[in-house]
């Protein structure tokens, strides 16, 4: 079964994030490990997950010059990840470096880019020298993103609409910000549910701690899939 929610593994050890997939079912889900997970447990950690039947999405955001990003990639697809992503702002012939090296290796993994975080001000975006709106940032990068071989982007799932319509149906929108309507939003601000996400034409939903740290998580989970079914 093809299922859009990835959730995001944020834990500072292996423990409950293996407790968690032992309570999971593969079939619904796919899981995120970012920095914090991987500088502690490394690759180790990412086939702990594979062996129990989870695809991984290895979100380490990489941005770097051409040839080491493509090593890095190159390391990633080898170890049989699902997909990973890079900086859409490490420029062109990083971005074709990085898929060229993953096209060379044996495993499908799918590259996505992370186009303006959603962390950045207005002013903090200004201050580092870009001069147009988020959004118009966002656009461009993403364009670039597609046009420089990326099977799609990471953003906000208020800008899925406008990117889903501007770069074509094919093209992978990985959002997170997202919240079971009645959940509590944390320190996300600007949240959507996962039914209006997936109309605004996310392809996937980035989902943390609305499952992690429910008392049921697979409960969690299946009234989410059931939600966008
Ligand atoms: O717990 P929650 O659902 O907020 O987790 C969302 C996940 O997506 C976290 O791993 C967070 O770092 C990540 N993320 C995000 N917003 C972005 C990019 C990534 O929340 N713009």
């Amino acid at each position: 079964m093809h299922s859009p929610i990835i959730i995001a593994l944020d834990y500072p050890q292996q423990q409950p994030a293996l407790q968690l997939l032992q309570q999971l079912d593969p079939q619904l889900c796919r899981v995120k490990v970012g920095k914090e997970m991987f500088t502690r447990l490394g690759p180790a950690f990412v086939e702990a997950c594979m062996s129990r039947g989870f695809d991984v999405f290895l979100d380490l955001k990489f941005h770097d010059i051409p040839n080491t990003v493509a090593g890095a990639c190159r390391a990633g697809a080898d170890l049989g990840v699902w997909m990973m992503n890079v900086h859409a702002s490490g420029g062109r012939r990083m971005m074709q470096a990085a898929r060229e090296a993953v096209d060379k290796s044996s495993s499908e993994t799918l590259l996505i880019a992370v186009t303006i975080l959603t962390s950045l001000s207005e002013e903090e975006l200004a201050e580092i020298g870009y001069s147009d709106s988020a959004a118009d940032n966002v656009s461009r990068l993403a364009a670039l993103a597609k046009d420089s071989g990326m099977h799609g982007v990471v953003c906000s799932p208020r800008e899925a609409r406008q990117l889903r319509s501007d770069l074509g149906d094919e093209f992978l929108l990985v959002t997170p910000g997202v919240r079971p309507s009645g959940s509590d939003t944390a320190d996300q601000r600007r949240v959507m549910t996962p039914l209006d996400a997936m109309h605004a034409g996310s392809s996937y939903l980035v989902i943390g701690r609305p499952i992690t740290a429910a008392e049921n998580p697979l409960q969690a989970l299946q009234q989410i899939a059931d939600s966008i079914a």
